[in-house]
């Protein structure tokens, strides 16, 4: 780590509280001016550190920009991790870097995507300081069809994510949206990096876009966007989301992942529309039907007027009634 990262990455284990400029020297084995340069190299950043030589640093509680020193300081376990302040997409990113045969699970960060993509080709919206866009590249051993389990277990991560950083409960809209209230929180996209010759499933990136921040959301940001909170600490939930997440990959205990979907799923027994699309396709009227619950698989039961049911694995529904 450069000095700069290592004075940032102090101050980050220290938030809101005065830290000595000498003290931190000393202890990062560098001297005085180092420090001094690299808290104005910080500053410059857009990292708000008050005080100065004489009454100590401060890095403020506030302070939001995201770096590899915000989020590692709150990782349970270490892990390899790229921290961009604006990229074209993240997921882009990591399908750049699998060519390389990386170190995985690898975590890559930004604060702006000038390319976000969201599901069925669409654009997903990310605009720069109110937003947490990031991807994962895994190499889990598991096969082509198991792979919507990683989009069930990111749903579940960041639910559970963003619960234990603001205390609020959202709810999952099957199969990848999370929702405050009635208000989309956050959208999930997973794509599969797949050998051509083997067919096997080399990469899966688990690309994740969460509206943190108060923002005002054009037309193409979907047909009802929100943010979790205000103040919401973006460097936290990064690491949170990568906390709840990695130990599902790890296991992947589809039972209790399972478990926490349903009790977190928003439209099951609810009257619902279903669009089945195709990438770049218009949607079709959809049909109608009632969620009634999500099977062993994460295929959502639905059943229609006439009585007969489906599983639905994938395609877009809308909630059309609240639950009685
Ligand atoms: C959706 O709601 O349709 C899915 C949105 C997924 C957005 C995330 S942001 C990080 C990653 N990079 C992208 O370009 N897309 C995903």
């Amino acid at each position: 780590m450069t000095t700069k990262e290592n004075v940032l990455d102090y101050l980050e284990k220290r938030k809101g509280q005065p830290v000595s400029g000498g003290f931190m020297a000393r202890e990062l084995g560098v001297s005085r001016n180092a420090v001094w340069k690299a808290i104005n190299s910080l500053r410059k950043e857009g990292h708000e550190i008050s005080g100065g030589s004489g009454i100590g640093y401060t890095l403020s509680e506030e302070s939001d920009l995201l770096s590899e020193a915000g989020i590692g300081g709150h990782l349970r376990k270490r892990t390899d991790l790229l921290v961009f302040e604006s990229i074209d997409s993240t997921n882009n990113e990591a399908k750049r870097l699998a060519i390389g045969s990386p170190k995985t699970p690898l975590l890559i960060v930004s604060g702006e995507q000038t390319q976000g993509r969201g599901r069925l080709g669409r654009t997903f919206y990310s605009p720069a300081d109110t937003g947490l866009y990031m991807s994962f590249l895994l190499k889990p051993a598991i096969k082509m069809s198991e792979a919507s389990f990683l989009t069930i277990a990111a749903s579940v991560a960041v639910t559970k994510a963003i619960e234990n950083v603001t205390g609020i409960t959202c709810g999952i809209k099957w199969v990848n949206d999370i929702y405050v209230g009635d208000k989309k929180v956050c959208g999930i996209l997973t794509e599969a990096v797949a050998g051509i010759e083997s067919g096997n499933l080399d990469y899966v990136i688990v690309g994740i876009g969460v509206n943190c921040h108060p923002a005002s959301f054009p037309p193409e940001a979907g047909s009802n966007p929100g943010y979790i909170k205000e103040g919401t600490p973006r460097n936290l939930l990064a690491a949170e989301i990568a906390n709840e997440f990695l130990p599902l990959v790890e296991s992947m205990d589809k039972e209790s992942i399972l478990d926490y979907y349903r009790d977190h799923c928003i439209v099951i027994g609810k009257s619902i529309r279903i669009f089945k699309q195709g990438a770049g396709e218009q949607a079709e009227n959809g049909a109608s039907a009632t969620a009634i619950g999500i099977d062993d698989s994460g295929r959502l039961i639905v059943k229609y007027p006439d009585g007969s049911t489906s599983h639905l694995s994938s395609g877009e529904i809308s909630v059309r009634e609240a639950r009685t």
